[in-house]
């Protein structure tokens, strides 16, 4: 069995971040997106790993490299154009040949994992195998439609979906899913879709079996799905405090500082993740936040955020909060004449002021 992760996406719903980093590369609870679909497949056994990757390729592979450290092999397949999750199967048939695999969209995140899934697909030898999830916003989805139990029909982000049941962003496929994206059509949005692929392979009578997981499951498209992403996954940190804390300082609950950061004069309260090279002077860090690499917080407070590697954040008179802050963003107290807020934003960037 061999895996495909898709990894090509734009994330146009998550600009300015996007602008100039990938998605997948986005860290959830100090750890990029992406990694956590790597775990999930190389904990269901499976060591051989193909990436479909585009405009973002250098940056992915610097990250991921070959997977030596997961002791899994990593081929890039490059995307020239986000032709659609279909079209990445079709240019990956080479790497793919006549195995079956698991396709894992790179932004998707299942709590549980997917090994008693890839099991489950492995015992029934269907043809393919889809994940279900019941979801509050299923027009932002594909949608299934199920008759006693088996999938009948699977519409790509209906207007007036028939059910509230998700494709989840893990699929399972034999290599008939090569005659059904052949097969296939461009959708409205001119892109090979996988739902229409999945469709094709029910109407020819080929064996479609799917599955409703009930364990936590985000597709962390928006800011909200991250800062959620970073919530759940933030309240299973193994603690570990290895960081340098000093004797005014107050830690509590689960909270996780690496090696090299630095906690001054300050109060965390966990769930807290802060990665190494990081200085808190001065500072309160509320539950659900984690801050990356040689982040600088002094004088301020942050609850529930996810602040990017390399900021620099100070003597900020309010709070922040619910808040998704890229790499190497400044804010500070500006104490020039005449008084005022002074921005340098990106393009589609979000100020919230009080
Ligand atoms: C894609 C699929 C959709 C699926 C979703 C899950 O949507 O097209 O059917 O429900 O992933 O994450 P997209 O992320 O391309 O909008």
């Amino acid at each position: 069995m061999k895996a495909l992760i898709l990894s090509g996406g734009a994330g146009t719903r998550l600009r300015p971040i996007t602008h100039t980093s990938a998605k997948q590369l986005i860290p959830v609870a100090n750890k990029p997106i992406l990694f956590y679909g790597i775990e999930a497949i190389k904990e269901a056994g499976i060591r051989d790993v193909g990436i479909v990757v585009g405009d973002t390729y250098q940056e992915i592979s610097k990250a991921v490299g070959e997977g030596k450290k997961w002791n899994i092999k990593i081929t890039y397949i490059k995307q020239e154009a986000p032709l659609g999750l279909a079209h990445a199967v079709k240019i990956s048939r080479n790497f793919l040949q006549d195995e079956p695999f698991v396709m894992y969209l790179g932004d998707n995140i299942i709590k549980q994992g997917i090994k008693s899934l890839v099991e489950e697909f492995q015992e029934k030898s269907s043809h393919s195998q889809i994940l279900l999830a019941h979801v509050e916003n299923p027009g932002q989805f594909g949608v299934a439609e199920l008759k006693e139990d088996k999938v009948v029909r699977l519409v790509e982000k209906p207007k007036q979906p028939k059910t509230d049941l998700a494709l989840v962003g893990v699929y399972m496929f034999d290599h008939h899913i090569f005659e059904a994206v052949e097969n296939i059509k461009p959708s409205w949005r001119n892109e090979l879709e996988i739902t229409d692929a999945i469709q094709y392979l029910i109407d020819k009578n080929y064996l479609v079996h799917s599955h409703i997981i009930n364990g936590w499951w985000k597709d962390t498209g928006k800011p909200e799905d991250l800062l959620e992403a970073n919530r759940i996954m933030l309240s299973d940190l193994e603690v570990a405090v290895d960081g340098e804390i000093d004797g005014n300082s107050r830690i509590s609950g689960k909270v996780r500082i690496e090696k090299g950061a630095q906690i001054v004069d300050s109060v965390i309260r966990g769930p807290v993740a802060i990665a190494r090279g990081c200085k808190i002077v001065s500072s309160y860090i509320g539950p659900f936040t984690s801050i990356y690499y040689r982040t600088s917080i002094e004088e301020s407070e942050v609850e529930h955020s996810i602040i990017m590697d390399e900021c620099k954040i100070s003597g900020l008179k309010a709070r922040i909060e619910d808040s998704l802050i890229g790499k190497s963003v400044v804010i500070s107290k500006s104490t020039l004449k005449p008084k005022a807020y002074r921005f340098m934003l990106g393009d589609s960037s979000q100020v919230g002021t009080i």
